[in-house]
């Protein structure tokens, strides 16, 4: 594909594509520098939805993973919602299959299902509420007492979120093949050799880490905290897509990728890293691919995904 687009300036047609089909990309902070650098709005999952959902452009495409397009999909339907490669899916989303979480759901009529934002449309359509890793918190805590919670799919922020509420909840036990490779004793050797840097973490990874980390959060929030805290240097255990935005927000600052336990680029997302300019240069042009989804789903997905909109404000 590289030899047939050789020759084309990639920044200059997409921007050209943009403004003539009035376009708008959207890109999530763990994708490749060159395509945050030509987005129109990056963001963390929360953010990315909230601009999605009051996109007034014809053509929405989405620079993420397969559950975030169908969120653009879900709360701005009218909109024509491209993403870049349809391959680009997420492990955490994969580990909680449709049928069976039905099944998990029937033995527990009762409970009030939470169900993290890296879930299918067909999960969410099961779900009470929805949340991101930025209201998690605030949102378990609307949850009248007297309900017993399920939390799905990623069992790390369900047990993050249960002890910082002191909610007891059942975790569906999914997990991201990302946030659980870092390796604790790569950072505890790093800590020795910058005892300055503060380890900061997604509540993705896993409960012994996050018991060491001086501080959690969202991607955002991350990123907001290297911003504007008055330390130096940090080692980030997230995915190291983000560490362009921390970079540009908080340069000099000492900013080292934590390990992953295998000498591999396994804290990069695999899935996200399915799209590249080139991708995003011939969805746009072709108009595809095209993320679609019956208007039966939507409607059942939307109505957690509304709830998580009004309870985080
Ligand atoms: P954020 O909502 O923190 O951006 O997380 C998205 C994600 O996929 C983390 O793996
Ligand atoms: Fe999914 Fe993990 Fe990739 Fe996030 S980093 S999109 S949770 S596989």
């Amino acid at each position: 594909m590289r030899d047939a687009l050789s020759g084309i300036d990639l920044v200059h047609e997409i921007g050209r594509l943009k403004r003539e089909k009035n376009a708008v990309l959207l890109a999530h902070y763990y994708q490749e520098e060159d395509i945050q650098d030509v987005a129109d709005f990056i963001g963390d999952s929360l953010e990315l939805a909230k601009a999605a959902k009051k996109s007034e452009a014809d053509i929405i495409v989405f620079s993420g993973v397969h559950f975030m397009a169908e969120g653009a999909k879900i709360l701005n339907p009218s909109r024509k919602v491209l993403l870049p490669d349809l391959r680009a899916g997420c492990s955490l989303s994969d580990s909680c299959p449709p049928e069976a979480f039905a099944r998990y759901r029937a033995l527990h009529p009762d409970h009030f299902v939470v169900s993290y934002i890296n879930c299918s449309a067909a999960i969410k359509a099961q779900s009470d509420v929805i949340v991101t890793s930025s209201n998690a918190v605030k949102i378990v805590n609307k949850i009248p007492k007297d309900r017993e919670i399920i939390f799905a799919p990623d069992r790390n922020l369900g047990a993050y979120v249960a002890k910082q509420t002191g909610r007891e909840m059942l975790l569906w036990q999914g997990t991201c093949m990302v946030h659980e490779t870092f390796s604790e004793r790569k950072i505890a050797a790093l800590k020795v050799e910058y005892p300055e840097a503060e380890l900061i973490a997604h509540p993705e990874c896993e409960a012994s880490l996050l018991e060491k980390a001086e501080f959690i959060g969202s991607t955002s929030a991350l990123l907001t905290y290297v911003e504007n805290s008055p330390k130096n240097s940090f080692i980030v255990a997230t995915e190291e897509g983000i560490l362009h935005q921390m970079r540009k927000r908080a340069p000099g600052k000492l900013l080292i990728p934590a390990p992953p336990n295998q000498n591999c680029a396994c804290n990069e997302c695999p899935f996200m890293k399915l799209n590249t300019l080139e991708k995003i240069y011939l969805c746009l042009r072709d108009e595809s691919p095209e993320l679609v989804m019956s208007e039966e789903l939507r409607l059942k997905a939307l109505a957690p995904l509304e709830r998580m909109l009004e309870w985080s404000n």
